[in-house]
């Protein structure tokens, strides 16, 4: 999704005016063609699978520009410059991204939406029909729990002590129990009965549409832009029909084109208006609504689903720590373990709200009041000193071995933490708690930090796309100078991954990405190597895309995909080229080092490397 934004009091919140989903961005990209287009600035001639011109980004007579149809790209062998569709465009026009894009789109004729308002794509359409229908649905919903047949459902809310006004804060309705209510009224509003199937808010049976939700209290579920995009339905009473059918407590739309369940938050659209520092997040709509209730209006929850990384990331754009505040069963205390790994990997901070003598805020709130929860607020735990307050649960640290065994599982905690200061703190915390020395622990530490690969905590590809290309541009200023002859061979070998799955899953197993030098190439290796393992061709239009602003980078980028070097066994080249970057890097490395055993170690480790090359091709 390419946000068009503006930054607002530097507080980065969002207020998008306009936005092109990855969709609509390939539309616009298909819908013109690259030749065409370039056609209007350059005399293009065909060679081969390619197009030739002189370079419109340097001087030259004689054409060294090439323009590959297929692939959509760029790049010239003088000048080196390279590049996806769109980036051709923001370089012969001058143009920023989004007047590129706009660019394209007039060419296609097509209409770029803003403020939501105007139509788009095709897609773009059925998910604004699908919120029109969402909205007129909640309303529906919301005008039967005042009718007669919403008795029921009155009496349910007032049950969980729900007020009057926040029911109609949070839209709070009633589905009939019927089979057809919803569908015969967007019928006369006049919505076909695909449209209606589309929606998600009908299920086609034996008997034609049927409403999906029945006899139960509705919960819309609000994007951060006001729109309605799905629901939560409950049961009101039993989970058992008479004919023994079992109820789902829960029933929530389906994912639709207007609904993205790890894309977004219940109660958002009222949390983000909290100035609150920090964001809270529960497992269920009802303690949500149950918190704002009480005043607290920075809570939101999941849709039904386990956090993603996404939803993480919403939330860190909202709240500076995220306060998890699970059900304190079980399952609960794994999800919250969860959660904190995937807020982490977000980059962002976590505390645990714990609560004593009852299941879930909602009830806590009910039970002890929200002065208590409050309470409970303020004294939520640090991720860190929840997970070591876990462990020390499990072992009895009365006795020896439960203490070695508590110490051993606390450096584990540790290890996957980053800040020192914080690694430190919990240290003398754990050495306190078992009177075994901070050296001690601190050498367990170490000895299982030295254990780990790299990255800690879970880490999803979404993210770690984003975090390595962070690393990329952070890493600028201080990168160590990479030679002239690393750069080609790094170059060489993305090359030959580029053009094989098979080779670039060789390269991974032998080679991490890690291991190079360029930090633009380590990013592509570990890219192209998550799509070869994923069974794909790596995209180069959207790998180059990832540097899209870094101009010398996209082009270092594309340079990769323009290799036509042709090798007369690409597996053996591979293999020659993956022994020469691991040997330059060691030999630099021995180069660079001064105590005698670190010399020691990286000549062993040489000795090494020359001996095992020959196993390189045989290697599963
Ligand atoms: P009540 O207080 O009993 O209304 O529910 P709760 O808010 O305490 O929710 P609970 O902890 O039971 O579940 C948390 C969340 O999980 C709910 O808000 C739903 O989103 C989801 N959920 C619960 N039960 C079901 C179910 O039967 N099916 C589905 N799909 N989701 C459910
Ligand atoms: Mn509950």
């Amino acid at each position: 999704m390419y946000m068009f934004t503006y930054y607002v009091n530097n507080t980065e919140r969002v207020v998008a005016v306009a936005y092109i989903s990855d969709d609509l961005l390939s539309e616009i990209v298909a819908a013109n063609d690259i030749i065409e287009y370039a056609s209007s600035f350059m005399t293009l001639k065909k060679s081969g699978r390619q197009y030739k011109a002189c370079c419109p980004f340097h001087n030259e007579k004689t054409p060294s520009f090439g323009i590959d149809r297929d692939k959509q790209l760029f790049h010239c062998f003088g000048c080196g410059a390279s590049g996806n569709f769109l980036q051709l465009v923001m370089r012969l026009e001058g143009l920023d991204f989004q007047d590129a894009i706009k660019q394209l789109a007039d060419r296609a004729g097509i209409v770029i939406p803003e403020d939501g308002e105007r139509r788009a794509s095709a897609a773009a359409q059925v998910k604004e029909r699908i919120i029109e229908m969402n909205k007129i649905a909640a309303r529906f919903f919301h005008d039967c729990l005042g009718q007669e047949h919403g008795r029921q459902a009155r009496e349910y809310f007032a049950r969980r002590h729900l007020t009057k006004k926040t029911i109609i804060q949070f839209g709070l309705g009633y589905a009939p129990d019927s089979a057809d209510a919803l569908v015969n009224f967007l019928k006369t509003r006049g919505y076909s009965d695909r449209d209606i199937e589309v929606s998600g808010l009908a299920v086609t049976g034996k008997n034609g549409l049927r409403d999906k939700f029945r006899n139960r209290v509705m919960f819309p579920i609000i994007n951060a832009r006001g729109k309605v995009i799905g629901f939560g339905g409950r049961i009101m009473g039993n989970d058992k029909l008479p004919n023994g059918v079992r109820l789902a407590k829960y029933l929530n739309s389906p994912e639709t084109a207007a609904f993205d369940k790890g894309a977004n938050l219940f109660a958002l659209n009222l949390a983000k208006n909290s100035n609150a520092r920090d964001i809270i997040l529960c497992e269920g709509y009802m303690d949500v609504i149950t918190v704002h209730q009480a005043g607290i209006t920075n809570c939101v929850a999941t849709l039904g689903t386990a956090i993603t990384d996404r939803q993480a990331r919403l939330m860190l754009r909202y709240g500076s720590e995220v306060l998890i505040c699970y059900d304190m069963d079980e399952a609960g205390t794994k999800a919250a373990l969860r959660a904190i790994d995937i807020i982490a990997a977000a980059g962002g901070r976590s505390r645990v709200i714990r609560l004593s003598g009852a299941k879930d805020p909602d009830e806590y709130i009910s039970k002890y009041g929200i002065d208590s929860f409050r309470k409970a607020i303020d004294k939520a735990m640090p991720s860190t000193e929840f997970r070591l307050h876990l462990q020390k649960q499990e072992y009895d640290l009365n006795d020896t071995d439960g203490k070695i065994r508590f110490v051993e599982a606390a450096a584990n905690v540790l290890a996957a933490v980053n800040d020192p200061v914080e690694v430190e703190a919990y240290i003398k915390k754990t050495a306190k708690d078992t009177g075994i020395s901070e050296q001690s622990i601190f050498g367990k530490y170490k000895e299982i930090k030295g254990r780990q690969p790299r990255s800690p905590a879970v880490r999803t590809k979404e993210e770690h796309k984003r975090r390595e290309l962070s690393r990329i541009n952070s890493s600028k200023p201080p990168q160590e100078r990479v030679s002239a002859a690393a750069r080609d061979a790094e170059r060489k070998l993305l090359s030959i991954a580029a053009r094989s799955k098979r080779l670039a899953n060789r390269a991974a197993k032998l080679i991490t990405p890690d291991e190079f030098s360029d930090k633009v190439y380590a990013h592509m290796a570990q890219r192209i190597y998550e799509s070869a393992a994923a069974g794909e061709e790596a995209d180069p239009a959207a790998i180059i895309n990832e540097f899209s602003g870094e101009r010398e980078s996209e082009d270092q980028a594309g340079a990769v995909f323009f290799n036509r070097e042709e090798y007369s066994d690409d597996e053996q080249t591979l293999y020659d080229l993956i022994y020469k970057i691991k040997l330059d890097r060691l030999q630099s490395k021995i180069n660079a080092a001064e105590q005698p055993e670190e010399i020691g170690r990286l000549l062993e480790e040489k000795t090494k490397l020359i001996a095992d090359r020959g196993r390189w091709q045989s290697i599963n």
